[in-house]
């Protein structure tokens, strides 16, 4: 079911943060990433093992704020499509959620 996830003003610039969506047993993790005014969000498991990408609760960004990092083995993923560009698993990709934005809340769609 849509749901809002937050307002993008709450969202650092660029930033990131944590959410979860889905019920009981299919419970998930997902990641946001603000950049300007536009969102990506993606599943958060890293295609090389499955682990959790956050390096501290809702911080998924490198400190250039450039590139989303895994805290475990340290792949770098570009923030607009998910694509690692190095690490244990550069060329595969984090799974995107959909997300859009409208009225300056960002929705969590139907996944
Ligand atoms: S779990 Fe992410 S790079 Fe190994």
């Amino acid at each position: 079911m849509k749901r809002a996830l937050c307002r993008l003003d709450e969202l650092e610039d660029p930033g990131s943060a944590a959410f979860t969506f889905g019920e009981e047993d299919l419970r998930r993790a997902g990641l946001i990433v603000r950049r300007g005014g536009s969102v990506f969000a993606y599943l958060n498991n890293c295609p090389h093992n499955g682990s959790p990408l956050d390096w501290q609760a809702g911080r998924f960004l490198d400190l250039d704020r450039r590139f989303i990092l895994c805290a475990t083995h340290g792949a770098s993923f570009r923030i607009e499509d998910g694509f690692c560009l190095g690490g244990p698993c550069a060329g595969k990709s984090l799974t995107p959620v959909p997300v859009t934005l409208a009225d300056g809340t960002v929705w969590l769609e139907d996944f």
